[in-house]
């Protein structure tokens, strides 16, 4: 099996390898880098999984996992740049990194694949979209699908689409969780204790998620099986209709989506 070595163990690369621990990987199999000590020791006690050097997880390993913060990548390419080789892969989970940007600072024609996973990748529920950069090949790309497989659903777009895949999939969640917030409230508004309308709200998105993942109808026939006529359901969807929920949604996502090609730009040159 690859081996595979995390640039970077905070949260996402954390939660990267517990899950292909848990998808079968072996702990000699994997390593990782990290800047604190006291961190690195912990995630050794507790996975087995090595702390290694840059040098070492580029001759040791063939897949790179690059998960540290966007403003965090310029001294990790400093790094690689004298020791990659193009038998590495690099696998970029940063946020708003173009390939290019790794195919212009890493020598001898390096493979990227770009990805943007979210935040539910901590409970194996990731939504990751993948990108081959110039150097990849498909099974670069079979192979970060194995990888990031591990860890929730992957699906592939040409680069050219991250930033809307960004404002979609990788805000995603923060919208669901605004949303859960508002409906909380709404419950409190109408005199249920916080615990109980926090209990109604969370299972309603957990099995309105789960009949959207399990049932492959589309949520327009969801949502009509319970608007029944002059019900309680279409007084409600009248409200969000009249306060203009939907276009709130195209302009919020529309503009992460412009957000996300501005952040890029200061990667252009
Ligand atoms: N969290 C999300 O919602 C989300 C969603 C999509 C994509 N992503 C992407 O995933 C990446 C990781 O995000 P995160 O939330 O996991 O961030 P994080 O918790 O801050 O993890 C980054 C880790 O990398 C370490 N690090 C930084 N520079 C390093 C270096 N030169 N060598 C070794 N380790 C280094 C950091 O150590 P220190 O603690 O010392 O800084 C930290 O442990 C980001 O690029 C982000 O854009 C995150």
């Amino acid at each position: 099996m690859t081996t595979i070595a995390v640039l970077g163990a905070g949260k996402i690369g954390e939660a990267l390898l517990s899950g292909l621990l848990s998808g079968g990987r072996l702990p000699e199999q994997l390593m990782f880098t990290e800047r604190y000590a006291e961190r690195a020791a912990a995630l050794t006690k507790q996975y087995g999984v090595r702390v290694v050097d840059v040098p070492t997880a580029v001759r040791d390993a063939e897949v790179l996992v690059v998960a540290v913060k966007p403003q965090d990548i310029d001294p990790v390419l400093d790094e690689l740049a004298p020791v990659i080789s193009p038998r590495n892969l690099v696998v970029s989970l940063c946020a708003g990194l173009p390939t290019s940007l790794y195919e212009r600072k890493l020598p001898n024609d390096v493979p990227v694949v770009r990805v943007m996973p979210n935040t539910p990748m901590l409970v194996g529920q990731a939504m990751s979209v993948i990108s081959a950069g110039r150097h990849a090949s498909p099974q670069h790309l079979v192979l970060v699908e194995e990888i990031l497989g591990t860890v929730g659903e992957v699906i592939r777009v040409p680069e050219s689409q991250q930033d809307a895949v960004t404002a979609l999939s990788g805000s995603g969640p923060a919208y669901f969780f605004f949303l859960v917030e508002a409906m909380i409230d709404a419950g409190i508004l109408l005199g249920i204790p916080r615990n109980v309308a926090e209990k109604l709200i969370i299972q309603s998105a957990v099995g309105a998620a789960a009949m959207l993942a399990q049932t492959g109808e589309h949520p327009v026939t969801l949502r009509e099986a319970v608007t029944s006529p002059a019900g309680t359901t279409i007084m409600a969807i009248r409200e969000l209709e009249r306060h203009g929920v939907r276009a709130a949604l195209l302009a919020a996502i529309e503009a992460a989506r412009d957000r996300s090609e501005e952040l890029g730009k200061a990667h252009e040159s």
